[in-house]
């Protein structure tokens, strides 16, 4: 018997899916600081993932206004492309879909997470500056009505050459406490005009982009939008209001909704808590799935969206996915971390070959107990998290560069170097 996770899946604006396997998108951070184009080290990096087995393979994010970058590498299109940037971006995308997947491109803005060393003072829904340790976001200002009508049009724009590029669809960014996710956020957004208060306010902004986005790329492109369940934080971004912007979404013409969660306060998306007890979102735990963080959320959110519904966090075992998909708590399958450890892990999941995917980085951790990333102290669980990621980083960038990843590092070591990294393209960035 097929497996339901290779069945296809036709969306709302008629375009069919190949199967129910997404590469989530994961930041690549390769781009050369201040060029901001995909490469060759991006065709190679996607040509892999091409093999991957997922169906849809979306881009790490793209960002609209470099001022406002997640990381100095980032891919940005906050211009008319010339003839050389179109030809690089169209690259990219024939580099992805040279194996049969859908290439989407993942669109964001940072807002107040633009580290300090790209912009000291970026641009946020109001002055409110991440609650986080050390020095490495600065204070955000409040933006003007001319600021967002900006970023509202640097979206549809980057969305309008994405499909000029031939890539096969777009998803706006919403969660992880990017831009459009600060602006739903009540700790964040504390704005006392149309853009805050109420949440109807608070969605205005990515309700305006969704809708400037699909009339950029016209009824029958592919446009998603990933969502965080929560921010998992007193007064921040709650499960119920994500219901109701779920609905407001449903009006809209949206082709697939993913759930995920957290943001740089929070990282649930990662599978742990930040220094601030989680919060926690009543929802019905329905399933044997539990290895995927979000899950039983999506099951919620589907039973009141009208288009298909994306699970990302934690999947690893074929029975985990398999069964949400019949459960009917997600039509679809986001996978991110495990691409790191094996670019075709999912492909030989499928084949029968494996019982799952696996996550190297996972397995890294600072120390035995007190220092692994179950610590009592929250400092220390952090590191745990962010030497984790950095395995992921230095992986994407070996498989750009046509290594296999390497295996055997340190946990501090990782960090550090993924630090020193980070710094070195933060001053080349900021020499040119
Ligand atoms: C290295 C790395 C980079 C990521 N970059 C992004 C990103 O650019 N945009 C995004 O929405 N999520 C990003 N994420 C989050 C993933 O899309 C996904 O939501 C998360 O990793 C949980 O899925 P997983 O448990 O299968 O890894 C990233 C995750 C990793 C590991």
């Amino acid at each position: 018997m097929t497996s339901p996770l290779e069945q296809t899946l036709k969306l709302p604006c008629g375009a069919e899916l190949p199967n129910r396997l997404c590469k989530a998108a994961m930041t690549e951070q390769i781009a050369k600081p201040g060029e901001h184009l995909p490469h060759a080290g991006h065709q190679r990096l996607y040509k892999a993932w091409g093999k991957s087995g997922c169906g849809v393979l979306l881009t790490g994010n793209v960002i609209i206004d470099r001022q406002h970058l997640e990381s100095p590498g980032n891919v940005v299109i906050d211009a008319e492309p010339d003839e050389h940037q179109l030809a690089a971006l169209k690259a990219w995308a024939e580099a992805g879909q040279s194996d049969g997947a859908k290439m989407w491109m993942q669109i964001s803005h940072a807002g107040r997470q633009t580290p300090k060393n790209v912009n000291a003072e970026p641009l946020a829904p109001s002055a409110v500056p991440l609650g986080l340790p050390g020095d490495n976001f600065g204070k955000p200002r409040a933006m003007t009505e001319t600021d967002i009508r900006k970023v509202i049009e640097g979206f549809a724009r980057c969305a309008r050459v994405a499909k000029a590029a031939g890539f096969d669809g777009v998803q706006v960014h919403a969660a992880h406490g990017y831009l459009l996710s600060q602006f739903l956020n009540p700790r964040a957004n504390i704005r006392e005009d149309e853009w805050g208060g109420p949440l109807e306010n608070r969605a205005r902004l990515l309700l305006a982009v969704v809708f400037a986005v699909r009339a950029a790329v016209g009824d029958d492109f592919p446009v998603s939008v990933k969502l965080n369940s929560a921010d998992f934080q007193k007064g921040g971004f709650s499960f119920e209001e994500c219901r109701q912007v779920v609905k407001w979404l449903s009006e809209l013409k949206v082709d697939l909704l993913e759930i995920s969660g957290g943001n740089y306060e929070q990282p649930k998306l990662l599978g742990i808590d930040g220094l601030e007890r989680a919060e926690k979102e009543p929802v019905r735990e329905s399933t044997k799935a539990r290895e995927a963080y979000f899950v039983d959320y999506a099951g919620e959110v589907r039973g009141v969206a009208n288009m298909p519904v994306m699970a990302t966090g934690g999947f690893r075992s074929k029975v985990a996915m398999e069964e949400a998909l019949e459960a009917g708590l997600a039509d679809m399958i986001g996978i991110g971390a495990p691409l790191c450890t094996d670019p075709q892990g999912p492909a030989k999941m499928l084949a029968g070959e494996t019982d799952g995917v696996e996550s190297y980085a996972k397995t890294l951790r600072l120390g035995p107990g007190f220092m692994g990333p179950q610590s009592k102290v929250g400092m220390i669980k952090m590191i745990n998290a962010l030497g984790q990621m950095a395995w992921n980083y230095m992986a994407i960038l070996a498989i750009s560069e046509g290594r296999k990843p390497a295996r055997s590092r340190g946990l501090l070591s990782l960090y550090m170097a993924h630090q020193k990294r980070l710094k070195e393209q933060a001053a080349a960035l900021n020499k040119g």
